[in-house]
């Protein structure tokens, strides 16, 4: 691999699934991925980096990434019709809910955020970049992207950002990743065997600003409405005003009341 694979720093214990390949400094993990995808690279193939100097974020966003944080990219190879791929980044998200629950105090509440986001008391912890590629009507690769503020967080954010450390946890990356990964697999295992309700139904427990009142930025447009529920393909179901229901598929999510 043309940026030299480092030993991690400590052996990391990880299901044989994985294949777990350390990279000490890389543009962005996601990209990095791509290219094994072209070259063939196995389901489970697992690129962290300690940093990334051009970290990617949801709709063309960066991602601020200093070492000390968590940044890999996990390579699934679902081969499911498309309509389906998006249930992926609903997969990742209650692995890492739950795994970032095992590692804080136990009053404080992790929080799901449409589509991909993990908050904690309303701050955003951690971002998902599922990207897919499709070939001959299936998704033959998932690129998932996982950032999670481990040490420190972003300030400059149009949005308020929290990392485990400052909400009291003492894990380093190592210990997230060793918690992390069974999982994230034992989500897309019981994805892949029982589809898309249970992932969904836990998603739904986990989520913030259910039934209430939500703003929704579309590329050109604002909606505003009632987040009714999450569809059976993951996308947000947003009730208007006049009582009609709009599925949204990408943007992203304000809560007015909070
Ligand atoms: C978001 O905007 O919420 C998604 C952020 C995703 C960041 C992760 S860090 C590892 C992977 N590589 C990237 O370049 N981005 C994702």
């Amino acid at each position: 691999m043309s940026h030299g694979l480092q030993h991690p720093e400590r052996r990391l214990t990880l299901p044989s699934w994985f294949s777990l390949h350390t990279l000490e400094s890389v543009g962005s993990t996601n990209e990095e991925m791509q290219r094994l995808v072209r070259e063939g690279a196995p389901e489970g193939t697992l690129l962290w980096a300690l940093e990334q100097t051009k970290g990617r974020g949801r709709r063309g966003r960066g991602w601020s990434s200093p070492r000390g944080n968590l940044y890999l990219s996990l390579l699934l190879r679902p081969m499911v019709p498309p309509s389906e791929a998006a249930q992926i980044g609903f997969v990742a998200a209650v692995g890492l809910a739950e795994t970032l629950a095992s590692l804080l105090p136990p009053e404080l509440r992790i929080r799901c955020k449409w589509p991909n986001d993990l908050l904690i008391d309303g701050a955003k912890v951690s971002g998902i970049l599922p990207e897919a590629t499709v070939a001959s009507g299936l998704v033959e690769a998932v690129v998932l992207g996982i950032g999670v503020n481990v040490l420190s967080f972003p300030t400059e954010t149009p949005y308020r950002a929290t990392s485990l450390a400052a909400a009291g946890s003492k894990a380093d990356v190592e210990t997230l990743l060793e918690t992390l990964a069974p999982r994230l697999l034992a989500w897309y295992r019981r994805w892949r065997e029982e589809g898309f309700a249970p992932v969904r139904q836990r998603w739904l427990d986990l989520a913030i600003g259910l039934g209430e009142p939500i703003e929704v930025r579309l590329e050109r447009d604002l909606l505003s409405g009632r987040f009714a529920s999450l569809d059976a393909s993951g996308a947000l179901d947003l009730e208007l005003a006049n009582g009609t229901h709009r599925l949204i598929t990408a943007g992203d999510v304000f809560y007015p009341a909070s």
